[in-house]
């Protein structure tokens, strides 16, 4: 069987922190399962290159684009090889054949009548050239970089027709109820695609850092909207548009990704591999967020958690283990490292290394380390039944992209083991002259152990590598078929003496993050942090002197970035340059009257001495001022661009 799993590629605005770590994690676990049951498997991770966020990342840095996307591309392969991630290719979307495969594509949905050119129409500033939405004119339209008139202005743009395939998307989760995976997010997909989808702009003439379009539409001012190019790198990997011998692999079994990009995978990639006449992939699986003290990680906060230390300071492996065991599949789940010191301590140096220090040392004494399987199914058939239905039970829930329920399903086996020690006790046996009772105990524990490290090579390859030669036995197709598929037991085989592989940890290893700016947040109700409050202390008249007044500073701020808040209708968070060290995070009830793009390097005014609060789990770290009345809701910007942190009274 041919199967075929990808993970997003990754932006190269930035270094790797342990996000991606995860989603690259649980891929290389689906690939290494999949290789260890006999699939022929390819594996496939890579970095996204293009748009103008990268080109103006790099123009910051006074480099040349490609570069730019050159060195950092660079650090994330780096990682993957030092994690020994397995991947049988890594894509960069500036390869040459994956821009052939894009510009194919395109020129084939043209060709088929899902591509038309037709015009964008917005405000737009001659003297900037540049279009701006409506949201972000100053006062009687002008522009907000330089405050000259704009003009309404058209702008040729090609439009793909996803409203062509909101009917067949629709029908298409419906049909396939395992699309989406957890299903708990398909539902999310569907209402939204029933919300209506309109046509998407797939060119863009306002940068150049992209792929062209076809030669033969001969439009050299266009360049691909960036998640065209993006998406296509799962079908280009594979020849598309080149040499398509490995187009075999398609469709994809899994393609993992972070909830951030389901819709653009549920819903863009679906419609656009519709009109190129593909088959769908069978899942679309999305992980959840992980998070650092419940803040959503970000360099300028300096609470990123570096995938590269945690490694150095607890190995790999033991990481890995705990980042797919903590957090069920599809949840949030927050970083401490308390909370990996603590799996470490209780699944990884108790329950199995214990039990593997236990077998080790009772072979040794018992049988100078000759252990034999002959009379284990005579004793202990019970224990050896439960287990092998667990080792059932772990591989359904990895088809479910359940990975932590599959560890759990693998530490059950070990407890087996562990009890079994507990209750048979051997050497109360091998005193009482037992001898075969004693020894059939200590063959089941080694067999349990061989077969559940069978089932935990992929999530732990050098850890189980290490406990398989103890055990006197490789890790192999041939030996999964044999001790899982097959529910064999060990030949004779003699141990061998290894050191523990899980010491106990008692402390930290790492130094501590920073901490975020704010200690203890008070925890508010969940409300807008824009909001026109009635509550102040008055004097007796309702005045306040001028110096109540300056109590409040009030500053100018610049949008640096802004998404939506999930789970809220009313909320967007925003990063917000006060000309301080680091951008603050502020979280407004705007979302209705401002989309997320359009504060994105706009101005706003911010009351910056407030006592921060808790939104909806998210720290906000200032006020944004805004006016309301029936028709709607306005920001208080200024009437001309300021510095960043200049104080409004
Ligand atoms: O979105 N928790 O790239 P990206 C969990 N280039 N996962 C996280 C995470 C976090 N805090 N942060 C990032 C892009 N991720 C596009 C993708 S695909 C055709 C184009 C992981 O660098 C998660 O898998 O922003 C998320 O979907 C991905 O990194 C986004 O990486
Ligand atoms: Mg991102």
């Amino acid at each position: 069987m041919k199967n075929y799993i990808t993970t997003p590629i990754y932006y190269v605005n930035g270094e790797a922190h342990i996000g991606h770590a995860y989603t690259t994690f649980i891929a290389d676990t689906l690939a290494r399962y999949s290789r260890l049951v006999g699939n022929d498997t390819y594996f496939l991770t890579g970095t996204d290159e293009h748009g103008q966020k990268i080109e103006e990342a790099a123009k910051k840095l006074n480099k040349p684009t490609q570069q730019f996307a050159d060195e950092i591309s660079a650090t994330f392969r780096n990682l993957w090889d030092e994690f020994d991630i397995s991947y049988d290719q890594f894509i960069r979307t500036t390869d040459a054949d994956h821009k052939i495969g894009v510009q194919a594509a395109f020129a084939k949905m043209y060709e088929n009548g899902d591509i038309y050119k037709d015009f964008y129409e917005g405000n737009y500033c001659v003297s900037c050239e540049t279009f701006f939405p409506e949201s972000q004119l100053m006062d009687g339209g002008c522009c907000p970089d330089c405050g000259r008139a704009t003009s309404i202005v058209k702008e040729e743009s090609y439009f793909f027709r996803l409203s062509k395939y909101e009917r067949p998307l629709l029908e298409y989760y419906e049909a396939h109820p395992e699309f989406i995976l957890p299903k708990s997010r398909r539902n999310e997909v569907i209402s939204f695609v029933r919300g209506g989808l309109t046509d998407l702009s797939v060119t863009r003439t306002s940068f150049s850092w992209g792929v062209h379009l076809p030669e033969t539409l001969n439009e050299p001012k266009h360049v691909m909207y960036v998640w065209l190019d993006a998406l296509m790198n799962y079908a280009t990997a594979l020849g598309y548009g080149t040499d398509e011998a490995k187009m075999a692999f398609w469709p994809a079994n899994v393609q993992l990704v972070g909830k951030d990009i389901l819709r653009f995978h549920a819903i863009y990639w679906p419609a656009f591999l519709m009109s190129l006449g593909l088959p769908l992939p069978k899942h679309i699986a999305a992980h959840g967020w992980w998070t650092r003290d419940g803040e959503k990680m970000s360099k300028s906060k300096g609470n990123v958690v570096d995938p590269r230390e945690v490694s150095n300071h607890y190995g790999v492996e033991n990481f890995r283990y705990f980042m797919m065991r903590e957090v069920p599949f599809g949840q949030d789940g927050d970083f401490s490292q308390r909370a990996l010191i603590d799996r470490m301590n209780s699944d990884l140096s108790n329950d199995l290394g214990n039990l593997l220090n236990r077998i080790i040392g009772m072979s040794e004494k018992y049988s100078d380390f000759n252990v034999d399987s002959k009379d284990v199914a005579q004793y202990h058939a019970k224990e050896l039944s439960d287990a092998h239905e667990s080792l059932k039970a772990a591989e359904n829930y990895l088809f479910e992209l359940q990975p932590h329920r599959y560890l759990e399903e693998l530490w059950r086996v070990f407890t087996i083991g562990n009890k079994a020690i507990e209750e048979h006790a051997p050497w109360v046996k091998i005193k009482e002259g037992r001898n075969d009772e004693a020894l059939a105990t200590v063959a089941l524990v080694a067999n349990l152990l061989a077969k559940a490290s069978v089932l935990l090579h992929p999530v732990m390859p050098q850890t189980t590598t290490k406990i398989a030669d103890a055990l006197g036995f490789e890790i192999t197709t041939d030996s999964y078929n044999a001790l899982i598929k097959n529910g064999a037991l060990l030949n004779p085989f003699t141990i061998k003496k290894i050191p523990p592989l899980f010491p106990r940890i008692e402390e930290p290893l790492m130094a501590e993050a920073p901490k975020a700016m704010i200690e203890e947040a008070p925890k508010a109700e969940p409300k807008p942090a824009m909001v026109d409050k009635k509550e102040t202390t008055l004097s007796e008249e309702g005045l306040i002197t001028i110096d109540q007044f300056f109590q409040t500073s009030i500053k100018i701020g610049t949008v640096l970035d802004a998404e939506e808040v999930p789970k809220s209708s009313k909320l967007l968070k925003l990063q917000v340059d006060l000309g301080e060290e680091t951008p603050r995070q502020i979280v407004a009830g705007i979302r209705e009257y401002y989309s997320a793009q359009s504060m994105i390097g706009t101005q706003v005014c911010v009351v910056a001495n407030l006592k921060p609060a808790k939104l909806m789990g998210l720290l906000s770290e200032g006020m944004i001022l805004a006016a309301k009345d029936a028709d709607g809701l306005s920001l208080v910007r200024p009437e001309k661009p300021r510095l960043s942190g200049s104080s409004v009274g």
